[in-house]
């Protein structure tokens, strides 16, 4: 079948295609964009619990995680929280900052406590209202948007590439000048993630590197799961650490192992055969509480005592670990004394593994920096060739960020195929 006349193509209708294709026809220019689900910005219907958590106001670019930690600067500079919070209040989308909330050992919510949670932009009503934003911001643009669609072949050519698609047992073929690889990564495949762009990238020689799943539980052996069953559902708020990076935030114990956003924060930065550590006094000094405990609580045993700091539940596990249980706390050795200043300290678990791509957020790593110009987000080598969104090897924190590089980067993109054609 003869070539159609697009422009550009952009593969994937999530967070950062649709963005793409809003700036890039709004200077004229066909601009077409594909998806293989019935519906498009599905990711972003189903985020944050339905409020879609849309950007973070403390973002910055030590809050991502990528092989070259300076090449998000360029597009989170170019393009800010701030201007989408703008889009946002321009389509009248009414929206709030969550005040994250501590419970106290009797379960009280304490106020707000400092960490790294703050910042996180939710709609008031429905994620459905930023994906029709983007909607509306393509259509006024004159961008098409074309679903249940797949990408069948994709062949270099001289004026751009030459891309067979199939949409309703039809099959087409386009002849763009350029394709966005916006295809997201491989987390949730029941929702479409596919690798697919990983596939396009090395078919045109770019490198990608490993992946894996991020913002996710981590999962435990049978024997640290047994230990932990009797606390699960019970939620804490804790300093999770990996090697030298910590999150405050509340853990969620599971019957699997470890959840909740300090849990889902290190699991970014986890690797296998490493121990997390868990500080279950945040901002607090062991050894004076324990002292503090022995005097005023010195005839009870040491899993009652400790219900003064800690749920009820997590204070039997904890003098379990340390081997401290049913000891009055007077009568606590040196040894003993030190085992539990280590247990809520720097409690040290050791995961088995993640729950995996089934119930990650992201996908840590992707398509090289190295192989993209962080201004356009074009391959260096392949004219014509950009990846845009998760795909790439730039992951954020949870809280928003992961939104705010899919629409920064896509806007980078979006515009610097606009001024082509200007
Ligand atoms: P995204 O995955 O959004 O879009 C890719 C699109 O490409 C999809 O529509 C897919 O169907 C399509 N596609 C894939 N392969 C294709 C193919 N071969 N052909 C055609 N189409 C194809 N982040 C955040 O900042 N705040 C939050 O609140 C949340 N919450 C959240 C909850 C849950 C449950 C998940 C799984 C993830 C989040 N995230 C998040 C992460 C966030 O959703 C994610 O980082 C962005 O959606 C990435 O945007 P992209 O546009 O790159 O990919």
């Amino acid at each position: 079948m003869a070539g159609m006349n697009i422009d550009t193509l952009i593969v994937g209708a999530g967070a950062a295609g649709m963005m793409c294709a809003a700036q890039a026809a709004s200077r004229g220019g066909g601009v077409v964009v594909i998806d293989h689900n019935a519906n498009p910005g599905e990711k972003i219907r189903i985020s944050g619990g339905g409020r879609c958590n849309f950007t973070n106001l403390e973002c910055r670019p030590e809050r991502f995680i990528s092989n070259n930690p300076q090449f998000a600067r360029s597009a989170l500079s170019r393009y800010t929280q701030h201007d989408f919070v703008k889009l946002v209040e321009r389509h009248g989308i009414a929206y709030h900052e969550k005040i994250p909330k501590r419970a106290d050992p009797d379960g009280k919510p304490v106020p707000t406590f400092p960490g790294t949670a703050s910042g996180q932009l939710f709609c008031d009503d429905s994620a459905k209202q930023i994906i029709q934003m983007l909607l509306d911001e393509m259509r006024r643009a004159g961008a098409q948007l074309w679903l249940e669609a797949s990408v069948l072949d994709i062949r270099k050519v001289d004026a751009g590439f030459e891309v067979d698609v199939e949409q309703a047992g039809r099959r087409k073929t386009v002849a763009p000048r350029n394709l966005v690889i916006a295809c997201g990564g491989k987390s949730i495949p029941k929702m479409g993630a596919t690798g697919f762009g990983y596939r396009v990238a090395e078919q045109f020689g770019l490198k990608v590197t490993d992946t894996r799943a991020g913002l996710v539980p981590l999962v435990f052996g049978d024997d640290v799961k047994a230990r932990l069953s009797p606390l699960a559902g019970l939620a804490a708020e804790a300093v999770v650490s990996c090697g030298k990076t910590r999150f405050e935030e509340a853990v969620l114990f599971t019957h699997r192992g470890l959840s909740g956003p300090a849990v889902l924060q290190v699991s970014s930065y986890w690797r296998e055969r490493e121990p997390v550590s868990v500080d279950l006094l945040p901002g607090g000094d062991a050894d004076t509480i324990i002292a503090g405990l022995r005097q005023r609580e010195g005839r009870r045993q040491a899993q009652v005592a400790l219900g003064e700091v800690l749920p009820k539940r997590l204070a039997d596990l904890v003098a379990d670990e340390a081997g401290v249980a049913r000891v009055n706390m007077a009568d606590l050795s040196k040894p003993q004394l030190a085992a539990l200043s280590r247990t809520l300290k720097q409690w040290q678990l050791w995961p088995v593994g993640t729950e995996g791509y089934r119930t990650a957020e992201v996908t840590v790593g992707g398509v090289d920096t190295g192989a993209l110009d962080q201004k356009t987000m074009q391959a260096r080598q392949v004219p014509g060739l950009y990846f845009i969104g998760e795909v790439v090897d730039v992951t954020g924190w949870l809280g928003g960020y992961n939104f705010q590089w899919a629409w920064s980067s896509g806007w980078v993109c979006g515009q610097s195929i606009a001024e082509q054609d200007s």
